[in-house]
């Protein structure tokens, strides 16, 4: 996997996929890799010595996508560092909370789409200009299961965001791939990871398991495989796929 000097920019990379993917950017010879975490400044700090361990240059930025100011906070420090980015990885994600009809106000249904849908069209708005001027780049999005069976109790706006992303996977490919950029997606099943410890119970999981024809979870790990192969040379003529990986458990 040779992305030999590279500038990658990984979002939601504190922890879980984020975090594997970031690391295995730097391990592959990306130059630089920009992080950017919101709340888990520890988990940061030590992705980014991980990645200068692996003799990448990292920057590490604070910035929550709940509202727009956030993206703009990371577009700006991006920009502030004189760094183009050639690949871009749009993961940071969650439900914020599960939240059924009733209990979904409006507040909480704009900060879900902000975070997970329009969070990833601005900043591949704003990165796609200088990867259109070096005629390449790779985005990969990180969309989920619940873009095609609905999502969970309480996860329909979120499962609505990430068929956002899966959409505009498939649309920006068509518009980007004349000008040598590849926009892809992966959609993980159940990861076993901080988003199921805030989210679901140990017994959901084990529904779950037992359902999955893998008869296990998903690990970061393996999310990050298929994403780093999504951005690779390897992959060069794949565009506008939403790969699912999940065990085997196959949604309508
Ligand atoms: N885990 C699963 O089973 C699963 C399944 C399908 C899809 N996904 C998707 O995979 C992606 C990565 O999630 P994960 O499983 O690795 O979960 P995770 O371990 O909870 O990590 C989520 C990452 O997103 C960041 N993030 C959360 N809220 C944010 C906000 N308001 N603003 C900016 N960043 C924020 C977190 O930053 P801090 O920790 O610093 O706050 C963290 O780095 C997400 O898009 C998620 O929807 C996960």
């Amino acid at each position: 996997m040779n992305l030999q000097g590279k500038t990658a920019l990984v979002t939601g990379a504190s922890r879980g996929i984020g975090a594997a993917v970031a690391r295995q950017l730097a391990r592959a010879g990306c130059a630089h890799v920009i992080i950017q975490y919101n709340s888990y400044a520890e988990g940061a700090q030590a992705v980014m010595a991980d990645i200068e361990r692996a003799g990448a240059r990292a920057l590490a930025v604070q910035a929550d996508f709940s509202s727009m100011a956030g993206v703009h906070a990371l577009l700006a420090a991006v920009s502030e560092a004189g760094l183009a980015v050639d690949v871009l990885i749009n993961n940071a994600g969650s439900l914020l909370k599960r939240a059924k009809l009733a209990e979904m106000d409006e507040e909480t249904y704009d900060a879900v789409m902000t975070l997970n849908a329009k969070s990833v069209w601005f900043l591949t708005r704003a990165l796609a200009p200088a990867m259109i001027r070096k005629g390449e780049g790779a985005d990969v999005n990180v969309s989920s299961i619940a873009a095609r069976n609905g999502g969970g109790p309480g996860a329909t706006v979120y499962a609505a965001s990430k068929a956002a992303v899966s959409a505009m996977t498939k649309g920006l490919a068509k518009e980007l791939a004349p000008q040598g950029i590849r926009v892809n997606a992966i959609s993980p099943g159940t990861v076993d990871n901080y988003f199921h410890e805030v989210f679901s119970t140990r017994e959901v999981l084990d529904g779950v398991v037992k359902m999955t024809p893998a008869g296990r979870l998903g690990t970061n790990e393996e999310m990050a495989d298929l994403i780093l192969f999504l951005c690779s040379p390897q992959a060069a003529y794949i565009h506008g796929q939403t790969i699912e990986i999940n065990g085997g458990m196959l949604a309508p």
